[in-house]
């Protein structure tokens, strides 16, 4: 690709979520980037149309209006509902596009293998939309990482009428389990859960235990029926605790001992060192790095593989929240 080409993107789904795509890729042409908005897709042409005008591009009914009018359109986010990830992807993949596909990957593992499938076959670059790996607190966390042992994962959110057609842990949990699978980088041995419909048909709040192989064990909570909204990982290791604030993008790292490099706390044998981070919208930092790949046509940081090993342990969550609530004769709250 010549270095002052420039990728013509498009969006497919402009609902809540994908109209931020929309928007990202604007302010991202606006600074500079190598990309141009063509085209919004919407099923409701109505809220395709409001964004085009939005974000000055044009608005479709459908991708194959798409790609009639812009052959040339070479990435697209898929920000469509779940169940419609894979026929809107298998689309745009064979029509030679470049896919985001947001999360969760799919409805279903057979879903996520088959859109692995078409992306090899059709030469494709693929990234799965885990955004929060973008999150600069996050990357910052990498390089302390060692060897985690206890993780607290808390995702709280105030209820609202959306993505109710799946259960907090594909919708909310999923987020922390693709961050935490991919600090631990063990085989996951044993999973424990337990959830409950609230305000919807599906579980709005739940609670997962998972042990690693590694010995590792992670607590996660997610809710979307709270009272105030919560995003934080914490977890410790040799030596080490580490305090993530997704929404705050910061981590604090406490050291017992003198290598720790930080300021002494109230105990002064912990030393605390806030780790250095540059603000940065994560969804800005995905789209970027997604442009970077299919400029480069090199791997995803966040591949379709990554993203089925999340769904993977989100549906064993699900099962393992069912068999729970089966067994103290809760089922007929998760029908
Ligand atoms: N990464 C994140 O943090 C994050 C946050 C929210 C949602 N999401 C994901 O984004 C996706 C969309 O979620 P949302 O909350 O924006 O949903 P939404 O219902 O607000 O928007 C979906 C849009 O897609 C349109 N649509 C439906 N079927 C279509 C089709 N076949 N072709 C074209 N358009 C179609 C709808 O008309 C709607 O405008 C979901 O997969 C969701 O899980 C990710």
């Amino acid at each position: 690709m010549e270095p002052d080409h420039l990728i013509h993107v498009a969006v497919v789904g402009v609902g809540a979520f994908g109209r931020n795509h929309a928007r990202v890729y604007q302010q991202l042409a606006k600074e500079g980037a190598p990309v141009r908005l063509v085209g919004v897709v919407d099923s409701d042409t109505s809220r395709a149309d409001a964004v085009a005008r939005e974000f000055g591009c044009r608005g479709f009914g459908s991708v194959d209006q798409l790609l009639t009018t812009h052959s040339e359109v070479e990435a697209a986010s898929v920000a469509v509902p779940t169940v419609h990830h894979l026929n809107t992807a298998r689309h745009l993949m064979e029509g030679g596009v470049d896919v985001l596909i947001e999360k969760p990957l799919a409805g279903s593992l057979a879903e996520a293998d088959e859109l692995i499938r078409i992306a090899r076959e059709r030469v494709r670059i693929a990234q799965a939309g885990h955004l929060e790996r973008f999150n600069p607190a996050v990357r910052a966390t990498l390089p302390v990482i060692t060897r985690p042992m206890f993780f607290e994962v808390h995702r709280l959110s105030v209820f609202t009428p959306r993505s109710l057609d799946i259960d907090v842990v594909l919708d909310l949990m999923i987020h922390d389990l693709d961050i935490v699978l991919s600090f631990v980088n063990s085989p996951v041995r044993e999973i424990g859960a337990v959830g409950l419909p609230i305000l919807s048909s599906k579980v709005d709040i739940a609670n997962a235990r998972i042990e690693f192989d590694s010995g590792c064990v992670a607590n996660f909570t997610a809710s979307r029926v709270s009272t105030e909204l919560v995003r934080k990982l914490r977890f410790f290791q040799p030596k080490q605790y580490v305090s993530l604030d997704y929404g705050r993008q910061d981590a604090l790292v406490f050291s017992v001992g003198g290598d720790g490099g930080g300021a002494p706390s109230v105990n002064p044998q912990i030393q605390v060192a806030k780790l250095p981070t540059v603000q940065e919208e994560p969804l800005h930092a995905e789209l970027k790095s997604f442009l970077g790949s299919v400029q480069r046509r090199s791997r995803p940081l966040v591949d379709l593989e990554d993203g089925r090993r999340a769904l993977a342990v989100a549906l064993d969550i699900v099962a393992a929240i069912r068999d729970h609530g089966s067994k103290i004769k809760l089922e007929q709250l998760h029908r």
